[in-house]
């Protein structure tokens, strides 16, 4: 077992970190080389249990992006929620039903979204979303997917995402990264696939951006080619949306930022701001393929789940936080510019909405950029998850983070990063 992550003046943290070490594996979570440990959280402010403030650059993993602790959110939750089980398998609560009306109704820009399928988590609901099409024509078992995509660990999920697949039935085929290409090379390799299995394509899968490969956020066009080839090729056109859902785009759902209409699109992560749950959303003979059975699981569609997702839905209503998040989305832009242009280890920025890719000269002054900012003023840090695609820093804070916080946040950044030899 290697040593514990501990830190200076930490006593009450380290002694948790060292317990974690010797009760749990470290496969359960995603190595970050600060590991803080939390005590209490609220909007974009974290307390460790020795007292410090992190303002959060993470929203979780872009989960709580009505912040923590909500005070509204958390209102409308136990409304919604009342007295109900907090399981509910075999029975049917109204919220589950609002819940999922209200999902369609959100998408009312998108004529395919009618019909709606749970799942507790977001990898889940890509398999759904997946199995949804292999179901509906089993002579139909190609499966197409952007290579470079992270869709989750289990299972199909799993076989979709990455760069190469154990699933013989899976083609990847190129998303736009670094390269400037022009859209002829992506309709080639479309084309060929097309030529290579006429009638037997099932599906094509695909992220809005790349986000753990390091934020690439493609051209409009590039989906819009995606969908158009999916509907001459009869195959069902998925978005996974799991990071993307719920605002973090500067739009509600990232379709919009597209101009695409997917069959399906898989919601996670922010659509319950922190309740588990996921969803796919769309086509009704989709969803309508699996039989009684076929979709069920012991957690999906939950009443707490249902609850939250309609509280979430009324705060981004009461409190305009679509618009909010377009507005400061510049202001966190201009200050992750700012740090390009005075650290020469920062090398470029990628992002829209607020989700955004800060790439780092190479893996150990990432892991370094994580910790200083961690470490902060002393008083003060900025939390950070562990970098991406090994040297790309995600910032994703929740979408109500004010310019204040903001201020106070690259203020603290730009001193910790100081420390870190050029
Ligand atoms: C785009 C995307 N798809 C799918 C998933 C998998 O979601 P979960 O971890 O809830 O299974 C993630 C998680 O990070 C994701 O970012």
């Amino acid at each position: 077992m290697s040593p514990s992550i501990q830190h200076e003046n930490e006593p009450k943290a380290n002694g948790i970190r060292q317990r974690l070490d010797a009760i749990l594996g470290c496969g359960q979570r995603t190595y970050t080389p600060t590991q803080l440990v939390i005590e209490k959280a609220r909007g974009c402010d974290l307390w460790t249990v020795d007292g410090r403030r992190l303002i959060d650059f993470t929203s979780g993993v872009l989960v709580a992006n009505l912040g923590h602790a909500h005070a509204r959110f958390e209102e409308l939750f136990r409304q919604y929620y009342g007295e109900l089980p907090r399981n509910a398998y075999n029975m049917v609560a109204a919220v589950e039903v609002d819940a999922a009306e209200r999902l369609v109704a959100s998408m009312a820009d998108n004529p395919k979204a009618q019909k709606v399928l749970w799942a507790a988590s977001g990898s889940e609901g890509i398999q759904k979303a997946m199995w949804t099409a292999l179901h509906k024509d089993p002579e139909r078992t190609v499966i197409v997917a952007t290579r470079g995509g992270f869709h989750g660990k289990k299972g199909l999920a799993g076989d979709v995402t990455g760069e190469s697949s154990p699933n013989p039935n899976v083609r990847f085929i190129s998303f736009p990264m670094y390269e400037d290409k022009p859209e002829s090379f992506y309709r080639a390799e479309l084309d060929a696939l097309a030529r290579d299995f006429p009638g037997e394509i099932a599906l094509l899968i695909t992220e809005p951006y790349l986000g753990a490969k390091g934020s690439f956020h493609p051209p409009k066009w590039y989906h819009q080619m995606l969908q158009a080839w999916c509907e001459e090729q009869g195959a069902a056109f998925i978005l996974d949306e799991v990071q993307a859902c719920h605002g973090r785009t500067g739009n509600m759902y990232a379709y919009q930022s597209y101009g695409i209409q997917p069959d399906l699109v898989v919601l996670g992560k922010g659509m319950a701001n922190g309740e588990p749950a996921a969803a796919v959303v769309g086509r009704a003979d989709l969803i309508d393929a699996l039989a009684y059975g076929e979709g069920s699981d012991t957690f999906s569609g939950n009443p707490r789940a249902c609850a939250a997702i309609c509280a979430t839905f009324d705060v981004f209503k009461e409190e305009g936080v679509v618009a909010h998040c377009q507005a400061v989305a510049p202001v966190v832009m201009q200050g992750l510019q700012g740090l390009v242009a005075k650290f020469p280890f920062a090398k470029c920025v990628r992002g829209e909405g607020l989700v955004f890719g800060l790439e780092i000269e190479n893996p150990e002054l990432a892991n370094r950029c994580v910790l200083e900012a961690y470490r902060g003023t002393g008083e003060l840090g900025v939390h950070f998850l562990g970098p991406l695609a090994e040297k790309v820093l995600r910032v994703s804070p929740p979408l109500i983070i004010s310019e204040a916080e903001i201020a106070e946040a690259f203020e603290v950044i730009e001193a910790a990063w100081a420390r870190i030899p050029a």
